[in-house]
């Protein structure tokens, strides 16, 4: 199996315009199964008030998943890429789960970090994992990386690999953690991280993939932060799927 991420930057704000950006990206990516992008890639991160934020929202069917569903039908592919949500009149950093026939999933980040408390509720649909048929998959979005319950509680649940769409701020330190995660696990760890700058917040990149060894892919190496995209692909020796 394929699995990869799509490191870019969106822009704050211009959900139409992300939303071109992503599906052109996907059209352009390398064959993989499974494609990773940013947190809020539809919405950009660094939202002065919650009316911005909402300004970006859309709902986990909408134009954002829709236009992925269309590129997951093109590249028979799946991905997992993070939205800027809106049910009833809450607001959620989610991320949505998409293949060809259409959204697989939703997940909604639990640990929310500085002030998306000011702007999202916590997740409240738990950690789910979902069944692609070509393997197992649990989502966890970028700050939720820090509480290595989170990543127990989907290997308990069967998860074999785990989407990680980021937005991550602090230079080098979730890509050396993560890979012991994997390690600790027995999981395939794809952190699809972001770049650029928004509002005074630098987003570092270094976008990676790690085995259930703990080792980063090779391939899966950063092109520095000032690259607008990479994608990495990696296969799955030990999967009969
Ligand atoms: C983060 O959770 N975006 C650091």
């Amino acid at each position: 199996m394929r699995i990869g991420y799509v490191q870019f930057e969106p822009r704050l704000g211009a959900v139409e315009e992300n939303r071109a950006a992503v599906r052109e990206l996907l059209l352009e990516a390398p064959e993989a199964e499974l494609l990773v992008l940013p947190e809020l890639a539809s919405s950009g991160y660094h939202f002065a008030t919650r009316a911005d934020a909402w300004e970006c929202s859309e709902t986990a069917d909408g134009a954002f998943t829709a236009s992925l569903t269309e590129a997951a039908r093109k590249r028979n592919c799946t991905y997992v890429a993070g939205l800027c949500e809106r049910e009833g009149d809450q607001l959620w950093n989610s991320a949505v789960v998409v293949g060809p026939t259409g959204r697989i999933g939703l997940y909604r980040k639990a640990h929310l970090f500085l002030n998306e408390r000011d702007l999202f509720e916590p997740g409240n649909l738990g950690l789910p994992v979902f069944d692609l048929g070509t393997c197992r998959l649990g989502v966890l979005i970028c700050f939720d990386w820090q509480f290595p319950e989170a990543w127990r509680v989907l290997a308990l649940g069967g998860a074999e690999v785990v989407a990680h769409p980021s937005n991550l701020v602090i230079p080098g330190r979730c890509q050396r953690v993560v890979p012991l995660h994997a390690l600790s696990n027995r999981l395939f760890v794809v952190t699809a991280n972001r770049v650029g700058e928004e509002r005074g917040l630098r987003f570092t990149g270094r976008s990676q993939i790690n085995d259930p060894g703990g080792k980063p892919s090779p391939r899966a190496r950063p092109r520095g932060p000032r690259s607008p995209w990479s994608t990495s692909t990696l296969t799955w020796p030990g999967t009969s799927r």
